[in-house]
């Protein structure tokens, strides 16, 4: 009898403390419905919102890998199903749409080996020639990479600009030419003669049917810029772009000259405008597809505080930095548009939302460490695309824009099968 009643009271404890752990229902993770057979997708069942006791993840804040401070690795010991996260390239948030987009049979495949010291940028699908041209921002580094997906399998081979542009760091596509941040102010030798190629950061036109480039601007009032690190182009040929402190990190430009900001550059009268300048390091940025939402992310938690200058790259990792996208409106001005209602709207859960792109449905997608994070307009994480290694970049390509290509010291990636999710077509 007493020992019956002892048993009672312990699974009434027990019932109880589970209790408390109000909204906690197991599994966190399963195999998503409708795709219980594919192990290389995984749904998070409420966003994991209360996780049982112990639960714990690695901090960068404690001096931890940023690498490594990852919701995927987090330890729950006491759910076993939260392994099922472990090598799972597709996370899906928000089962809806997270499925929508994901489809019947969504592959990641590792499709280039490349160098494992250098970031990978602006990658840029050129439709008319079925290639992708994308730059390894890296001191030496004087030409950039072209893919061809003409070719099964793709191939990929040195990609040599005329005049040569040391350093791009952002690229888009708008009305058939690549337009290109660019970071370097050293000069450098020619990779088709060596000699002596002279540049300023700015904002560099390439014609990729002939391999040309024009310089747009390379200077504010005579000020060298920063070093611009990606673009984005309006429907009336304004460029906005984002001008970051990396090109002195990198050690292809000079100390920066001016505090971190964005700018809009109006190519038919040559005028460059602040647009932004509250964000620690502004870096990716885009623009919804109704044209009236301009996002950037902020990539602050680079702290170039006291690094030494013999030091490449020059920075720390500021695990208080900015680690969020955030939206701003877009308003219509003689001089082109005005940024107001500046709102965060992500706080990136791992590392730091780098390049920035938007996809036809409006949905945000970022490269941020290890993988890429689709949000919603609003936010909303809908799914975690996770290679395991560092990316910077993605670019949808292919005749439908349904492939997505993404590009890191990791490696080159390249996700097939989606459904719901398409590239614009200019972008
Ligand atoms: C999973 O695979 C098994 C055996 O191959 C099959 O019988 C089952 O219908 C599949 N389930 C789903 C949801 O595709
Ligand atoms: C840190 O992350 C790397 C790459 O994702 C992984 O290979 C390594 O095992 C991780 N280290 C720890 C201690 O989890
Ligand atoms: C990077 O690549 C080099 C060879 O190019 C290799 O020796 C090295 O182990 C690689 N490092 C990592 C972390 O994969
Ligand atoms: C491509 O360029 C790199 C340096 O940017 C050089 O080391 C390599 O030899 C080049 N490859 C070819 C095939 O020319
Ligand atoms: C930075 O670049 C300059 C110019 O190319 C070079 O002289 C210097 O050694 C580089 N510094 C580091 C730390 O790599």
């Amino acid at each position: 009898m007493a020992t019956s009643k002892r048993i009672n009271l312990a699974v009434l404890l027990l019932a109880s403390q589970v209790a408390a752990q109000a909204g906690f229902s197991p599994p966190i993770v399963q195999r998503c419905p409708g795709l219980m057979n594919a192990s290389n997708v995984a749904c998070v069942n409420n966003y994991a919102a209360v996780l049982p006791y112990p639960f714990a993840r690695a901090y960068a804040s404690d001096g931890v890998d940023p690498e490594n401070d990852t919701f995927v690795e987090t330890s729950v010991p006491s759910d076993s199903s939260f392994s099922l996260l472990e090598d799972t390239p597709f996370v899906v948030f928000d089962q809806a749409r997270g499925l929508d987009i994901l489809g019947s049979a969504p592959e990641l495949e590792r499709v280039f080996d490349t160098r494992n010291d250098s970031i990978h940028e602006a990658p840029v699908y050129v439709p008319g020639l079925n290639v992708i041209i994308f730059s390894l921002p890296h001191q030496g580094e004087y030409q950039q990479r072209i893919i061809n997906l003409n070719d099964t399998p793709p191939t990929i081979a040195n990609y040599t600009t005329n005049p040569p542009v040391y350093a791009v760091n952002g690229g888009k596509l708008y009305q058939g030419m690549i337009y290109w941040a660019s970071e370097a102010s050293f000069s450098f030798p020619s990779p088709a003669d060596g000699s002596l190629v002279q540049q300023a950061p700015g904002i560099y036109k390439l014609d990729p049917n002939t391999g040309e480039v024009v310089t747009l601007v390379n200077n504010y009032y005579g000020t060298l810029l920063n070093s611009p690190n990606d673009v984005f182009i309006d429907d009336s040929g304004d460029i906005f772009f984002t001008d970051a402190w990396y090109g002195y990190a990198i050690n292809v430009t000079v100390y920066p000259v001016h505090a971190p900001a964005t700018y809009r550059f109006r190519p038919s009268t040559g005028a460059l405008n602040i647009v932004e300048n509250t964000l620690g390091q502004p870096n990716g940025i885009g623009i919804s597809p109704d044209g009236k939402t301009m996002y950037i992310s902020d990539t602050g938690v680079t702290n170039f505080e006291g690094v030494p200058k013999d030091a490449v790259p020059r920075y720390t990792y500021d695990p208080f930095g900015g680690k969020y996208v955030y939206a701003f409106d877009i308003n219509p001005s003689p001089a082109g548009g005005y940024l107001t209602n500046k709102r965060p709207i992500w706080l990136a859960e791992t590392f730091a939302d780098d390049g920035l792109h938007v996809s036809r449905e409006g949905y945000i997608l970022g490269a941020a460490g290890s993988g890429v994070d689709v949000l919603n307009e609003w936010g909303e994480l809908i799914m975690r695309i996770e290679v395991g290694g560092d990316i910077n970049n993605m670019q949808f390509a292919g005749p439908d824009r349904r492939d997505l290509w993404l590009f890191g010291p990791s490696g080159i990636w390249r996700v097939t099968g989606l459904e719901g999710i398409q590239g614009m077509l200019e972008e």
